[in-house]
């Protein structure tokens, strides 16, 4: 075993000591009230990287949140792997659904229970540690690594696309390393190779300038809560087919290569059914659940509001409804043209009592990574040599709009080394990360890093 592997077995304390630290700050991006947390997250990690003597860590300020970020490139002939990951968490709302206090990180059966354990502080840090192993044990780190930790990626990272825009030269690499997805199940490594876009939109249906008696002028006046569910309702057809004109044209189809892949991964659609419990799943005619939950576009009411919903029964017919609407997208759907679609049919298929508003809220491009790079097989390597199993490769559901603008800037593929599991309670009450996973993802960081100067092709 090399010197910085066996630091990470003989350090698993402290490393846990050291996350839990950082779980304890509500770094909080959507809550303007929590910039202080994230100032705090912010050094905290900024502190992290400067103990580890790299050529260079700097905090840069930007119009939102600070990004942090370190550089280590003595090799002229080994490649450059930029680590990304983000310190900012969602709300830990509704605190009440916790059985443990959100950032109060407590373990119990093997996992650390905390906002951000999971998404995305737990994970990131196994590179900051996996880095330490080297620094720390007197090895030197086998690659050129570059760092880059921001605070706004759970509000659609508005400030990180113009920094990498700024500092292409600083950033240059030949890979983007993230550990910010899950696992294909326990125990079973996965690397990820598909991510989804998203398009996010809200809307208002206006109707009377006031709440009205709903038996006063009910059935004689619309009612914008009725209008915005049938609106709703056309946005699908019984097939689940989405109906906003055009919405499928940019779509690249599954190929039949693409579908075997999917067959072929170990799912258990009855495991998936119970943990849910749900009596069945739902979605597009003619996908398997996989392929609806990574592979296809969706799209979902996240909240729906208006009229009364206070106790008892208080007879009303709501002025206003507004819904949160968001669109999942695939490649090589355009989330601004799918947000303009949406727009122009919403408008469309309102009827002429009522006044509609539509707004958009952040988005992103899906991604899809190149199986043939090199780094995947490096990284499939280093997953084997610490799981002792075969890896898999999945496409996800979930969003990580960077990765598609790192392919695009900087030309470079990203590697989705995900540590988490599915059932890790991300954005949800009780969020966990297995304490075996971590101190794992931290040994298949440092394995990567040992491993990759023998994958470049030559
Ligand atoms: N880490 C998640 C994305 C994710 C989770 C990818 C699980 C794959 C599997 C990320 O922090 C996230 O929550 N992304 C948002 C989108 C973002 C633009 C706010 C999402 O997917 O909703
Ligand atoms: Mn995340
Ligand atoms: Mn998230």
């Amino acid at each position: 075993m090399s010197k910085s592997q066996a630091y990470i077995d003989a350090n698993q304390q402290k490393f846990l000591d050291e996350l839990f630290e950082l779980l304890r700050i509500p770094s909080v991006s959507t809550d303007s009230t929590k910039k202080g947390e994230i100032q705090k997250a912010a050094n905290f990690l900024l502190d992290q990287l400067k103990s580890l003597n790299l050529n260079k860590v700097e905090l840069f300020e930007t119009p939102g949140n600070p990004i942090v970020y370190g550089e280590h490139c003595p090799h002229a002939d080994k490649p450059t792997v930029l680590i990304y990951g983000h310190y900012d968490v969602q709300p830990s709302d509704p605190d009440d659904l916790w059985d443990t206090p959100a950032f109060e990180p407590t373990i119990k059966d093997g996992n650390i229970y905390a906002r951000g354990a999971s998404d995305d502080k737990g994970q990131a840090y196994t590179h900051v540690k996996a880095l330490e192993s080297f620094v720390q044990s007197g090895e030197e780190i086998p690659v050129n690594v570059k760092i880059i930790l921001e605070g706004e990626e759970e509000i659609g990272s508005p400030n990180l696309v113009p920094f990498i825009n700024q500092h292409k030269d600083m950033l240059t690499c030949d890979m983007v390393l993230i550990s910010d997805t899950a696992m294909f199940g326990k125990d079973q490594p996965s690397i990820t190779y598909g991510l989804r876009g998203l398009a996010y939109m809200e809307v208002e249906v206006v109707g009377p300038n006031r709440d009205l008696h709903s038996g006063v002028y009910g059935g004689a006046v619309e009612n914008p809560l009725n209008v915005l569910c049938e609106m709703i309702a056309k946005m699908k057809d019984e097939d689940g087919v989405i109906q906003i004109p055009g919405f499928y044209d940019k779509v690249i189809p599954l190929t039949d290569a693409d579908r075997e892949a999917s067959a072929a991964l170990p799912f258990d659609e009855e495991a998936y059914k119970k943990s849910l419990d749900i009596d069945d799943v739902h979605g597009e005619k003619g996908y398997t659940t996989l392929e609806r939950a990574s592979a296809r576009p969706t799209l979902d009411v996240n909240g729906i509001w208006g009229g009364y919903t206070g106790e008892g029964a208080k007879t009303v017919l709501p002025s206003k409804a507004n819904a949160k609407i968001s669109m999942r997208l695939v490649p090589d759907q355009d989330p601004k043209e799918i947000a303009k679609l949406f727009t122009e049919y919403f408008h469309a298929i309102a009827p002429d009592t009522v006044k509609v508003k539509v707004t958009e809220h952040h988005g992103g491009h899906a991604s899809i990574t190149n199986l043939d790079f090199y780094g995947l097989k490096a990284a499939a390597k280093a997953f084997e040599d610490v799981f002792e199993k075969d890896v898999l490769f999945s496409r996800e559901g979930g969003s990580i709009p960077i990765v598609a603008d790192f392919k695009k800037i900087l030309g470079v593929e990203s590697i989705l080394m995900g540590f988490g599991l599915t059932s890790d309670a991300i954005h949800s009450p009780n969020e966990k990360f297995s304490i075996q996973d971590f101190h794992r993802g931290i040994k298949t960081s440092a394995r990567f890093f040992e491993l990759l100067p023998d994958f470049v092709e030559k």
